[in-house]
């Protein structure tokens, strides 16, 4: 183990701590093997000296190709991370739906400590190099309304507390929140759940019941109050457009304001049989354009700014073909960050015509 200042480092070369930004945010994991993109972004942090492996990984160096060649999404398939992900979450899934199913109808004991391990277990390294939302956009092979989504809205629940800068304890009841918000669901009759097309006015009606069904299932369970409210009022929207009393913001409990948030950003990354998972960019421009007043404006700015730094100095193709870096957020507007191509600086919050088509 060595200690090299920055302009020393080659591609191939490992990783032998932590190495974290001046807001301590980790910016690269212990053992990550260090690319072009990776030493540029420790420039870009501006860490001065960092302490790396004696010796170079032997991979990288017969084919250094394999890392610099794939798209973002190939290279998040390939990580031995995803991989551990995506097999703990195929053998976790069947296992949680069974849970759900029997707690709905009070046929099993509610544990919160074993539903926050068995979630918990699912992700191995919490502050690995790949963020949970990029593991997740990558996993949509299922078609699954409730159990997945529940998982999903978890992890990314966990995750946002985290950004949130809450504590251990409330992370963990957000967690908790997440997990088990459409409970309810599972008492919707299932072609209904699964109805592709729009649904009629008493179909409607169905479900949204789900809030009700879910707040006594858990009530009969004598779960915590933010749990019992964020099955109640996850629909509920902060300028009063949503469901089931359409109360407005501070009558909302905070983290079902949360629940919200993640349960909208993954209903628009799910599966689709059209398309593969859609570009963070677009869904963050539609949570810009319907409105970020429904919901909890603290809440929302921290999602959406941190979902947009996780991309920050990544590849990005834009709709006219070009292809850049995005190396300086807008705050005002998140979609539209500002690319470098070549050496030309486009801001995409001055040009209406143009923007991020997907990340390369
Ligand atoms: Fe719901
Ligand atoms: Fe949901």
């Amino acid at each position: 183990m060595k200690r090299l200042s920055t302009t020393q480092l080659k591609p191939g070369m490992v990783t032998a701590e932590d190495v974290y930004t001046y807001t301590n945010q980790l910016l690269i994991p212990k053992g990550t093997v260090l690319g072009d993109k990776a030493i540029t972004k420790l420039e870009f942090y501006s860490i001065i000296n960092l302490k790396v492996e004696d010796e170079f990984d032997k991979d990288y160096l017969s084919k250094p190709a394999f890392y610099e060649d794939k798209s973002y999404a190939e290279r998040v398939k390939a990580s031995p991370e995803f991989l551990e992900f995506k097999k703990r979450f195929d053998e976790e899934v069947p296992k949680f739906q069974n849970m759900l199913d029997n707690l709905a109808v009070n046929k099993l004991q509610l544990s919160l400590d074993n539903l926050l391990d068995f979630t918990l277990n699912l992700i191995s390294s919490p502050n690995g190099y790949i963020s949970v939302f990029d593991m997740l956009h990558n996993m949509r092979q299922y078609d699954d309304l409730t159990y997945v989504h529940s998982i999903n809205v978890a992890l990314m629940c966990n995750v946002f507390a985290r950004w949130l800068k809450m504590s251990e304890d409330e992370s963990k009841l957000a967690t908790l929140c997440g997990l088990l918000h459409d409970i309810g669901k599972v008492a919707v009759p299932e072609d209904i759940i699964k109805k592709p097309g729009k649904l009629t006015e008493s179909e409607y009606t169905i479900v949204k019941k789900h809030t009700f069904e879910g707040y006594n299932a858990l009530k009969k369970h004598n779960a915590p109050e933010h749990i019992l409210n964020s099955a109640l009022m996850h629909h509920e929207r902060c300028d009063g457009t949503g469901y089931p009393f359409g109360i407005k913001d501070n009558k909302i409990d905070t983290y079902a304001k949360m629940v919200a948030i993640v349960d909208v950003y993954d209903a628009m990354t799910s599966a689709r049989v059209y398309r593969g998972p859609m570009c963070p960019f677009k869904v963050i421009d539609i949570f810009e354009s319907e409105g970020i007043q429904k919901y909890d404006t603290r809440f929302i700015m921290t999602f959406l700014e941190n979902i947009v730094n996780t991309y920050m100095l990544n590849r990005v193709k834009l709709n006219d073909g070009r292809i850049g870096d995005v190396v300086f957020v807008n705050r005002s507007s998140l979609a539209r960050p500002t690319i470098k191509c070549n050496n030309e600086f486009i801001d995409l919050s001055a040009e209406p015509g143009l923007y991020i088509e997907a990340i390369i």
